[in-house]
């Protein structure tokens, strides 16, 4: 029988629009869900909205709708930004579907059956925006001990569950599955918050009316924790569709921020006892992504709007942000200079080189035609990642399991400085096309172990390597040997073009000295080395390929006063373009024909929207720049030694 997997996320609030603190979740859910269905396996994975309480009621009379228009409008932006970022739920629940509010009804109904809910006075202090109840000892100066907002007095009648009842075998489960609450540091502080003794919890309000009413007493509104965990049974079918919910029910993992771990491991299991139905296997607490020293919150006005980064590095470099960034289960500081030197160093460096520098040889070398496999050296490495992915996805190490994969990818292009492979063509070594054939097929396996994180990339790369799309590769293809001898490469595009910061724009092509002083850019370059600090070898010389080229055209850069768009013809078959930072001393109608000195070998980057493919040298005192270029003229492509 097929393996069935269950994941969920948190449901969002829809009361504001979503940062990338909910990103971060929702895109780490992903690439688990992703991980078992490559595998093979029956996903069901569910995220949603939470989308009750007196917060949303508010705030929707505020601004004069029915608290269902305002939240239909915020609840169509979040699902847009899981397309955005390619989520692949395959369910999506709300709390105000009808589908739900049966099931709260007659979860409430069960739970008095049970002898678990009775009816008695509420004294307390209440955080709305944390939609928690507190009692006086909990507080932290008065003030909500979550958030560190203020707290609201309370003195009303309400419904209560029987929570007290269930801390002995609730504190007997967590003890005997060492598993469900992770990381271990959560269990522990679980274990310690319960040894501690649970109150009887308040489980109605009537202060409000956006919820859903109790069957048993229509004057009260079921508490939205209730409300809201509940959702991951109703969308497993509960009530509904019994097969599916034996089939889905009990969920693998519930993934949380460290924040609610609380109601998801002793409120949501207490429940589940007292209705008799299975916990989930796993509750994992990941930690928070910070903007500085704080939590990004919606509440504190500090958050960063995942779309805007998405329509300035692509999906796959957030994406790879968020789940490499920062170690899984611990927080981290978000900055968007860190994300650029993740795409840059991992993604543009590392991985988009290896793979335009393999095709390029295998173009240059076999005549675009993977060659033969031979003997192996990357193949016991390739292996060994394959093995740390899945046993690390397996236990939740997102960061750890990308992180594994990228070490394959380094592994290989040290492969290529200590091999060769220009030297073994030239010498006409047979080693040859094992060297080849081990580029590329790491590179294909590569591909594979990327599909759960990345979306574009696998594809990419697997086009280029001559083998179409990437969609049908399950894990199965991460095999050794999957790659077909005699395939056709196809180079194309960088993969992930270097992103340039603003301070390299400016520096762009013809001010080298400017742009090398970019700290960023200096981590990314490989060490000189030559013995005495500052000085080359001419080998390291050699590796910079300078040419000869003509400039076709010149046109200026919408909205970049110093910048010009060159094509430059370098004698390969297609112009090339070339931003250059020269706007200020030419002006563009003046350069056709000009000649120039072109660094052709530098990584492709991507300057105001327009991919470069190379810098033209140029001189430059505090009064003038000067194109650098053949004295009497050359043919254009001719290398400069
Ligand atoms: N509605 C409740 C959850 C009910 S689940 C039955 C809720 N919603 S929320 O909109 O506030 O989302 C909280 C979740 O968003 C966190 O648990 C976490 O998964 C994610 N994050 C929100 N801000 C975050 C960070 N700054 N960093 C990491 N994750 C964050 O709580």
């Amino acid at each position: 029988m097929t393996e069935r997997f269950t994941i969920t996320t948190p449901i969002y609030y829809p009361n504001d629009r979503l940062h990338i603190g909910h990103a971060y979740t929702t895109v780490a859910a992903d690439a688990i869900a992703r991980f078992h269905r490559l595998r093979g396996e029956d996903v069901f994975f569910v995220t949603g909205t939470d989308e009750h309480g007196q917060k949303i009621e508010d705030r929707a009379s505020k601004v004069g709708k029915t608290p269902l228009a305002y939240v239909d409008e915020i609840v169509a932006d979040i699902r847009d930004l899981w397309q955005v970022l390619g989520i692949s739920h395959d369910d999506f629940i709300r709390t105000t579907e009808s589908r739900h509010e049966r099931v709260v009804q007659e979860v409430f109904r069960r739970l008095e059956a049970k002898g678990d809910l009775y009816l008695s006075q509420y004294e307390g202090w209440y955080c709305t925006p944390c939609e928690s109840f507190w009692v006086e000892g909990k507080l932290v100066d008065g003030n909500c001990p979550t958030c560190g907002g203020p707290v609201a007095r309370l003195n009303e009648e309400s419904y209560f569950f029987r929570l007290s009842r269930y801390a002995e075998p609730l504190l007997a489960y967590i003890e005997s599955h060492p598993d469900f609450i992770q990381p271990v540091s959560r269990r522990n502080e679980m274990i310690q918050f319960i040894r501690q003794g649970l109150e009887d919890l308040s489980v109605s309000r009537t202060s409000f009316r956006w919820g859903i009413p109790l069957p048993q007493d229509p004057r009260h509104i079921a508490y939205v924790w209730v409300d809201a965990l509940t959702n991951y049974i109703t969308a497993c079918g509960y009530l509904q569709d019994p097969e599916r919910f034996s089939r889905y029910w009990p969920a693998d993992v519930h993934l949380v921020g460290k924040e609610i771990v609380r109601f998801h491991a002793v409120i949501w299991p207490a429940l589940l006892l007292s209705l008799d139905l299975p916990l989930p296997k796993v509750v994992y607490g990941h930690g928070w992504l910070l903007l500085g020293e704080q939590k990004m919150s919606k509440s504190r006005g500090n958050v960063i709007d995942p779309r805007k980064l998405v329509q300035r590095y692509g999906r796959d470099a957030v994406r790879y942000y968020l789940l490499r960034e920062v170690p899984f289960g611990a927080d981290g500081s978000y900055t968007e200079d860190a994300l650029i030197l993740r795409t840059n160093v991992d993604l543009a460096n590392d991985l988009g080189n290896l793979l335009s520098r393999t095709t390029a040889m295998i173009e240059r070398f076999t005549g675009g035609i993977i060659p033969q496999p031979g003997a192996s050296s990357l193949r016991g490495q390739a292996e060994e990642t394959v093995r740390r992915v899945e046993e690390r996805l397996a236990r939740l190490q997102v960061s750890d399991a990308v992180a594994a994969v990228f070490e394959l990818v380094k592994r290989a292009n040290k492969f290529i400085e200590e091999e060769a492979p220009w030297q073994l063509h030239r010498s006409g070594d047979a080693r040859l096309s094992d060297v080849l054939y081990d580029l590329a097929e790491s590179l294909r396996i590569t591909a594979v172990l990327l599909k759960p994180f990345l979306l574009d990339a696998p594809d990419a790369i697997f086009r280029q390597l001559g083998l179409g799309s990437a969609e049908g590769a399950t894990f199965a293809a991460a095999a050794w040997g999957g790659l077909p001898a005699g395939t056709k490469v196809q180079r194309g595009e960088p993969i992930f073009p270097r992103i340039e910061t603003e301070r390299e724009a400016e520096a762009a092509a013809g001010e080298a000295v400017a742009a090398a002083k970019a700290p960023k850019v200096e981590k990314a370059a490989p060490a000189p080395a030559a013995e005495e600090p500052g000085v080359i070898t001419i080998d390291e010389f050699q590796r910079l390929d300078l040419r000869v080229g003509t400039i076709l055209e010149a046109s200026r850069v919408k909205g970049a006063d110093r910048l010009l768009q060159l094509k430059v013809d370098l004698g390969e078959q297609e112009p090339r373009t070339v931003v250059s930072g020269i706007a200020e001393y030419y002006q563009p109608e003046a350069l056709a024909g000009t000649q120039i000195v072109l660094v052709a070998n530098l990584q492709p980057a991507k300057i105001r929207g327009v991919v470069s493919h190379g810098m033209i040298l140029a001189g430059k005192t505090s009064e003038t720049l000067q194109i650098v270029a053949p004295r009497e003229g050359l043919p254009a492509g001719t290398k400069i030694k």
